[in-house]
């Protein structure tokens, strides 16, 4: 009896799963102009989040609080570089443990939408490649049919392609659409062999289990080149454009199916030294209630931008170099702290409308913590840091990719062995991005790629040390000029044609955990230390044991000029306030230690700590974030 139940447990199972299985699809219905979700017409109102701009124990909170606002799916792209940060390396865990952050969504209830890339944009380092393709071949042809790049593409895809397919929607997952590189009707190159590639890869590890779809910009000239041949197409758009005229332009190249923004923008991206962007809550609700009453299914980009913590922030290049900021607040419905902001409101009223809003809690702002000022110490010179790091010699400068190093700093450094004019002018043409110069460890000036300065007069004897601290402010992320490797990438020349040679260059990665161990086993330098910048600053605290502390907050700079802030372990990102428009640097309640414990805030400075007096060589933190900072003229 027992077995014969057994037996029939079995069949039981095998067809219920059967059942499921058959149950579950997502396809586009062509004739309809719709989605059809188990067969039923559905329409996506998505927002994006990226998992590595938010700490992965906020995830669940952010998602709820989309789900809150109405929307039914999460979008995210995926960011190879930090996934397979060296070749053949590759990370899935915490913050970049995507399946995690993919079943946190079902678990939610939301649907996904992933973005693959290769390639993403995204406002990240390089748009999401990874800065060692630069070291294999510095001309590799990026996103295009170029043998070696494929190669790479290829390996990149049969890792992680296969740990998606259980998560596909007809295999029990969220997972309902893929979309095939990104705007790539923006990129010159126009290489079919390519995109007809990346469409074969992804059909050979999905099949037609998975809606594969491409995005481009609404104009009808950015889908000749972005459109692929049986690859669903889509556009992206923000507000105040004329709704009707951008789909009739993706109708010009897909006649039939479900009309899809893609990013549909309700802020904007910064970067240092220019306004931050702030768009009009009206007109974004405006334009996306146009978009819904046609029916479309839209993506909201972003929802929620959260942090380019660390090193990751990409760049643009206008007519001049645009490095990005670290917070990605983007004006977003939800702010840079995950509160909820007037547009979020406004915006799920609009969604309201058109889809059943959930009955759960609307959410409100968290509690922040201000936890005044704190006095900072010097711990270390970086010419003292240097001493403990390791380094290369070579004739002429390396590049950081030559140097296996992805991000950061590097110092370069060589004596003088001739005499020069007085003045005499030094050259960097090569540099990438800024750089510190120095002579005998005093600073002359300072060269910088956003403000096309590579070259400085200076004046130098025989026998003195020339140094040159660079930072690589941010890969490029856009456009034509995504092979941006960094360091020093041409000779440097004294006077007209003197080629500087005989270079010791130290590249520095500042991985958060080094410079804490570092800091932590020095002590305060007491020395007179009448020139501590570029150096290491540091303060010990702890936090007030009352309920609920940790609270996330907000890390103010009064009178530092610009470096990196380091939290415990995690590197909370650059600072610049000087030229703004951010100011202040997001710190999660999660990167404090609670209990009694110390906690330690650290700064790189490189260009002036207030400290002549000890009262203003301070750091504080506050309640209220500051990211419309006065910016240059
Ligand atoms: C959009 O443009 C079309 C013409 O291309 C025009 O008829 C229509 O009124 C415009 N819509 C809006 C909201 O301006
Ligand atoms: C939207 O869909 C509804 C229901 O299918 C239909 O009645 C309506 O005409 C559609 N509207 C547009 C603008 O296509």
């Amino acid at each position: 009896m027992c077995h014969k139940n057994y037996f029939y447990k079995i069949i039981y199972i095998l067809v219920s799963l059967h059942v499921v299985k058959s149950n579950r699809s997502f396809t586009v219905d062509y004739e309809n102009n719709c989605f059809l979700k188990d067969g039923k017409p559905f329409r996506y109102v998505s927002g994006s989040m990226h998992y590595f701009r938010v700490p992965p124990a906020l995830w669940e909170d952010r998602m709820m609080k989309m789900k809150a606002a109405g929307l039914n799916a999460l979008q995210t792209y995926i960011e190879w570089s930090r996934h397979e940060p060296e070749p053949d390396t590759y990370i899935f865990e915490d913050d970049y443990d995507l399946i995690s952050y993919i079943q946190t969504a079902a678990k939610v209830g939301l649907l996904v939408i992933l973005r693959p890339g290769p390639f993403i944009d995204a406002e990240r380092e390089m748009g999401g490649l990874p800065y060692w393709l630069l070291k294999v071949n510095p001309d590799m042809k990026l996103r295009t049919s170029d043998k070696d790049y494929l190669f790479y593409v290829d390996r990149w895809f049969d890792i992680l392609f296969p740990k998606l397919k259980p998560l596909l929607y007809v295999n029990g997952g969220p997972i309902i659409a893929l979309q095939v590189e990104n705007e790539y009707g923006s990129y010159s190159a126009c290489d079919f062999k390519y995109t007809t590639h990346l469409r074969n890869l992804y059909l050979k590890h999905f099949d037609q289990n998975v809606v594969l779809f491409t995005t481009d910009g609404s104009s009808s000239s950015d889908l000749v080149c972005g459109k692929i041949n049986g690859v669903f197409a889509t556009i992206d758009f923000g507000s105040g454009v004329n709704v009707s005229d951008a789909f009739h332009n993706l109708r010009l190249h897909q006649s039939k199916g479900p009309l899809v923004n893609s990013e549909y923008y309700p802020g904007w991206l910064d970067h240092w030294s220019e306004p931050h962007a702030n768009v009009n809550s009206e007109s974004v609700c405006d334009t996306l209630d146009q978009i819904l009453a046609m029916n479309a299914s839209v993506n909201i980009y972003m929802f929620h931008g959260g942090t380019s913590f660390g090193f990751y922030n990409g760049a643009n290049m206008g007519t001049v170099y645009q490095p990005c900021p670290t917070s990605y607040d983007y004006d977003a419905p939800l702010s840079e702290a995950g509160d909820p902001t007037p547009k979020y409101f406004a915006m799920r009223k609009v969604i309201g409308k058109y889809l059943p809003l959930p009955s759960v809690p609307v959410p409100s702002p968290s509690p922040k913590m201000d936890l005044g000022s704190f006095t900072m110490n010097i711990y270390s010179t970086l010419w003292n840091y240097l001493k403990l790091n390791k380094f290369y010699i070579s004739k002429y400068p390396l590049s950081f990719e030559e140097m296996n190093h992805g991000y950061g700093f590097a110092v370069y450094t060589t004596t003088v062995t001739f005499r020069t004019t007085d003045p005499v002018v030094l050259n960097v043409p090569g540099l990438r991005d800024r750089g510190y110069v120095y002579i005998n460890n005093t600073l002359q000036g300072i060269l910088s790629r956003s403000e096309n300065i590579y070259s400085l007069p200076i004046m130098i004897k025989p026998n003195q040390n020339i140094t040159i601290l660079v930072e690589n402010q941010g890969r490029i992320c856009f456009g034509n000029d995504i092979n941006d490797r960094k360091g020093i990438i041409q000779n440097v020349t004294l006077g007209s044609s003197v080629i500087l040679t005989d270079w010791t260059i130290y590249p520095l990665s500042f991985k958060s955990k080094d410079v804490m161990n570092y800091l932590r086993s020095s002590s305060i330098n007491s020395d007179q230390c009448n020139n501590c910048v570029p150096g290491f600053y540091m303060s010990l605290f702890k936090i007030p044991d009352s309920s609920g502390y940790p609270y996330d907050t907000f890390l103010k700079l009064n009178g530092w000029h610009k470096g990196i802030a380091f939290l415990n372990e995690y590197n909370l990102g650059r600072y610049w306030p000087i030229v703004g428009p951010q100011v202040t640097l997001y710190a999660p309640s999660t990167y404090f230690q609670s209990n009694n414990e110390w906690n330690s805030i650290a700064l790189f400075e490189l260009e002036y700590a207030p400290c002549d007096d000890s009262s203003s060589c301070t750091i504080s933190f506050v309640k209220d974030p500051i990211l419309n900072g006065t910016t240059p003229n």
